[in-house]
């Protein structure tokens, strides 16, 4: 049994007008008594409730104040929202439940590529290149999504070893990766980085390749504008926090090595149109908003979004919506620019030991030392949000 909270039963809450605290105590007027808002809850993954494949400690303590240990008496919604990735949202809900010990519905999952499910009908008939994951498995979840043709770096490495030398597959790779199709008169319209990438140095040269040829793996007989083909980064994350002591670097680590990379290569082409996903961007929250509003819709929890004004006169958003997360960079400043609150926690990217002064866009809500304490603290500060 988890350590007491306080029980409704003995709170009386009282919504009155905005600004009742400036009233003088005898002039204050109740307007009506309302229960107090239930909160909404979107977690990060990694540096909240998993470092690697370890369960952080108070995270299952979280999850049965969720599930219904809370003053509320009531299930409180919550999804889960990572900049991880690299295999289906099935196989990461499946290994999550197996690891928390509770099933978690899969709609509840978002991983930083399955927002490319509301783009793929934009390629559904065209040639994209995906970046990322081990083997296929990322090929095959493209298709999942609805993207039909597919090819992925070791699929052209399998084709011609002349484009990169460095890398000798196994026969069994070979036999995975061959295809009988001539990937020189195939047009790529799009280079899709759905998860970290395990090979920089053969992305890097197969994205080139395919930027310099306009779409096509040929060397170009004549500089062209590399404009035809977009590139869909998924996580912008140059840091994350894994078992190791320090932070490893992600994707965004990736994406700087490139940019250097095709900035002295491109000589006087244009630049790909280049779009960045998954947390901060707005594109993602307001998935992720969707997500949420279909999860409290089915516990009856009503959502207010609020907006980043709020923080002026409330000095926090007006919201429901709490984002947990353990880096400033991504989980809090996407969070701030939807209009949420947040729970910055000290398990994660973010070493509280250096205390880095944020700037205002990547400052929290609240801060607490792990996800139990956040959702704790979340919990009492909607209670008294609401009085
Ligand atoms: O590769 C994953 C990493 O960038 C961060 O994941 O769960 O902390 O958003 P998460
Ligand atoms: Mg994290």
């Amino acid at each position: 049994m988890i350590s007491a909270m306080p029980t409704l039963t003995n709170v009386r809450f009282v919504r009155t007008s905005r600004n009742w605290r400036s009233q003088p105590p005898g002039r204050r007027c109740i307007s009506t008594l309302l229960p107090p808002r239930t909160p909404a809850f979107v977690f990060d993954i990694d540096g909240v409730l998993l470092r690697g494949e370890t369960v952080l400690e108070p995270t299952r303590n979280a999850f049965r104040i969720l599930h219904g240990e809370n003053p509320f008496n009531r299930k409180i919604p919550y999804i889960f929202l990572t900049n991880g990735g690299g295999v289906s949202e099935e196989t990461r809900c499946l290994n999550l439940s197996r690891q928390l010990g509770f099933d978690i519905p899969i709609n509840r999952y978002i991983q930083s590529h399955t927002i490319l499910k509301s783009i793929a009908h934009r390629f559904h008939d065209k040639h994209v290149l995906v970046l990322g994951g081990r083997g296929n498995t990322l090929k095959s979840v493209a298709h999942s999504y609805g993207f039909r043709k597919v090819y992925n770096p070791l699929d052209i490495l399998a084709w011609n070893h002349a484009i990169y030398p460095f890398i000798d597959l196994t026969e069994e790779e070979k036999m995975m990766h061959g295809t009988h199709q001539d990937l020189s008169k195939v047009k790529f319209h799009a280079i899709l980085v759905f998860h970290d990438p395990r090979n920089w140095g053969l992305d890097i040269q197969v994205m080139c390749d395919i930027l310099r040829g306009n779409g096509f793996l040929a060397e170009p007989t004549s500089i062209h504008s590399a404009t035809d083909v977009e590139v869909i980064f998924c996580n912008p994350d140059l840091l994350w926090k894994n078992e190791w002591e320090g932070p490893r670097l992600g994707q965004g680590g990736f994406r700087k090595a490139w940019e250097g990379v095709w900035s002295h290569l491109k000589m006087g082409q244009n630049d790909p149109v280049i779009t960045q996903l998954g947390k901060p961007t707005r594109e993602t929250y307001s998935f992720a908003a969707d997500v949420l509003r279909e999860v409290s819709d089915e516990l009856d929890v009503k959502l207010t979004f609020g907006s980043s004004d709020d923080v002026g006169t409330l000095g926090r958003s007006s919201s429901n919506i709490y984002m947990i997360g353990d880096n400033p960079e991504s989980d809090i400043a996407g969070a701030n620019l939807a209009g949420w609150n947040s729970v910055l926690v000290h398990t994660g990217v973010y070493d509280p030991r250096h205390r880095p002064s944020l700037p205002e866009s990547k400052r929290p809500t609240l801060e607490a030392k792990d996800v139990e304490e956040a959702v704790r603290l979340v919990i009492h500060e909607e209670i008294k949000f609401t009085r």
